[in-house]
């Protein structure tokens, strides 16, 4: 299919020493794209915008990890979303839960963010995104849905999940995310992590039901055993 007849341009860039992906989700036909974990070189990411002739009105941040949003991290300042903001106009949206945890990390302001909820949809171009709030890693944890891709930050990694022994992790809410919420996509949904931990850079729903072992569990005290949490 010619490019300019795709609905959907989904871009994954590793940036930084930590294994970060980033992703660049644009609609080739109207060139308006959203930036998610905008970290490490925000040059780089606004160069390869400008380069594509996009227009980037929103950034999507998946949790408030200065790994993925910005900020300083054991006295090193990670560029990320606050240096995005000052140099393009764009709104950066961040689940409500994790709101106050945002600012904290990264400086942003009230009228930087836009809050939202589970289930909510925004559109870039013709593309529709739904956030689905997937809790246990952060509080306000969140997955971006689009076009039967998922971005799924630090809740789904391929054949692993993320840590919930951080401060605001909760190892139940990580069980349900994993195995309630992400479990019902559609297996044929293609995910895409928020760190390269694995040698695959992305999975599909099916697959990780099949082969990653934290979305494999029927029942909550087996999982929080596994999770070394056992009561
Ligand atoms: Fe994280």
């Amino acid at each position: 299919m010619a490019d300019q007849e795709k609905k959907l341009s989904l871009v994954q860039a590793q940036l930084g020493p930590m294994a970060n992906f980033i992703y660049i989700i644009a609609d080739p036909v109207t060139r308006e794209a959203a930036v998610v974990d905008p970290a490490w070189d925000v040059d780089r990411i606004i160069n390869y915008v400008q380069t594509k002739g996009y227009r980037l009105d929103k950034i999507l941040i998946t949790h408030y990890h200065q790994d993925h949003l910005g900020g300083n991290l054991m006295g090193q300042n990670i560029q990320g979303a606050a240096e995005m903001v000052s140099r393009v106009k764009a709104k950066v949206y961040v689940n409500r839960n994790e709101a106050e945890g945002v600012k904290r990390v990264s400086g942003l302001s009230d009228s930087d963010l836009v809050k939202v909820d589970a289930g909510d949809v925004f559109r870039v171009g013709r593309l529709e995104i739904k956030f689905i709030h997937t809790p246990g890693h952060t509080p306000g944890s969140q997955c971006f849905l689009v076009e039967g891709n998922l971005i799924s930050g630090d809740t789904l990694f391929v054949n692993s999940c993320g840590r919930v022994d951080l401060p605001g992790s909760d190892p139940e809410q990580m069980y349900y995310s994993l195995n309630h919420i992400l479990r019902n996509l559609d297996d044929s949904t293609v995910v895409y992590p928020g760190h390269a931990y694995a040698p695959e850079s992305s999975t599909t729903i099916g697959e990780q039901k099949r082969h990653n072992m934290y979305m494999r569990f029927n029942n909550l005290d087996d999982f929080l055993m596994a999770m070394g949490y056992g009561r």
